[in-house]
């Protein structure tokens, strides 16, 4: 269903891995919503990855970025703006991956190479990304960007690693930078945390099947699924939120807010 929520507005969108990506359905969705954007990932995930079909579905260019590159970034906004004809309007920012994760690496026997580049790649990513648009006066007023989180930033949830130390830095750039973006070009910068999801990041987590199922358990409303969250970044991208930014928004059915649920408690009954 579309109500032309996006319609005139141009972005850019990171993340596009494959169908379960959060980022392949905000880019369906703002397709569906009239928005014109430039899809992107890293150059390694291209090759593996199946950006070409939504590309195509989605009438979009896709451009190659490794998001850790100051260079890279200011050659993907500058093709954007040349690809739309036009100053962008929106960015979402889906990106996370952390070497520990993938290699097994505990927390308390981190390698500090790999723990570098878990954050450059999962929070320092956006602070360049905001950097490098800011300094291109790439945004129109009023614009929207929207990072990916996880309530490991607020509380811990020990297979997640350094990916939460990540979220917690990715959450704090999105308050700083909200601020001077916003008082610089009235640019707004939000993260929405999303309930556990399975996709490729997601499912890298140790332990990603039994949370899922406690998360679903914890939240009132049940799990988000990454359509819903997607439809949550089209609301944050609208003018119907204009005033809305530096802010962590919950997208987790109330497990944020949740002590303790029924469901959970009977287990122990
Ligand atoms: N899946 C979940 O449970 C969950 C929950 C909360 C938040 N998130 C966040 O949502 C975002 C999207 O993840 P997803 O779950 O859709 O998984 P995904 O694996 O589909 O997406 C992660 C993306 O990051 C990209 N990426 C990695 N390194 C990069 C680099 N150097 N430059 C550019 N791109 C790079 C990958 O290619 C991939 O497209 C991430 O920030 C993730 O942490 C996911």
């Amino acid at each position: 269903m579309s109500n032309n929520l996006l319609k005139g507005k141009k972005g850019i969108i990171f993340g596009a891995l494959n169908e379960q990506s959060i980022a392949w359905k905000v880019a369906e969705k703002a397709h569906e919503q009239g928005a014109e954007f430039v899809l992107t990932n890293a150059p390694i995930a291209m090759r593996m990855g199946e950006i070409q079909k939504l590309a195509e579905s989605c009438n979009a260019e896709i451009i190659p970025a490794d998001a850790t590159s100051t260079e890279d970034l200011e050659a993907l906004i500058q093709g954007a703006m040349d690809k739309l004809g036009v100053k962008l309007d929106f960015i979402l920012h889906s990106i996370g991956m952390s070497p520990n994760v993938r290699k097994g690496k505990a927390y308390d026997d981190t390698n500090y190479d790999w723990f570098h580049k878990t954050l450059d790649v999962s929070a320092l990513s956006l602070h360049k990304t905001l950097q490098t648009a800011k300094k291109m006066d790439a945004i129109n007023e009023w614009g929207s960007v929207i990072a990916l989180t996880y309530i490991a930033a607020q509380r811990i949830f020990p297979d997640y690693n350094d990916m939460a130390d990540a979220k917690s830095l990715l959450e704090s750039i999105t308050r700083s930078f909200g601020y001077h973006y916003g008082e610089a070009k009235k640019v707004r910068v939000n993260t929405i945390s999303q309930s556990p999801t399975p996709t490729t990041a997601g499912s890298g987590v140790g332990g990603f099947d039994a949370f899922i199922n406690y998360a679903e358990d914890m939240s009132p409303l049940g799990n988000a699924n990454a359509e819903d969250c997607a439809n949550y970044c089209i609301a944050m991208f609208s003018d119907l939120t204009r005033y809305v930014t530096m802010q962590n928004l919950f997208h987790d059915g109330g497990f944020s807010m949740t002590g303790v649920s029924k469901k959970v408690m009977d287990r122990f009954l």
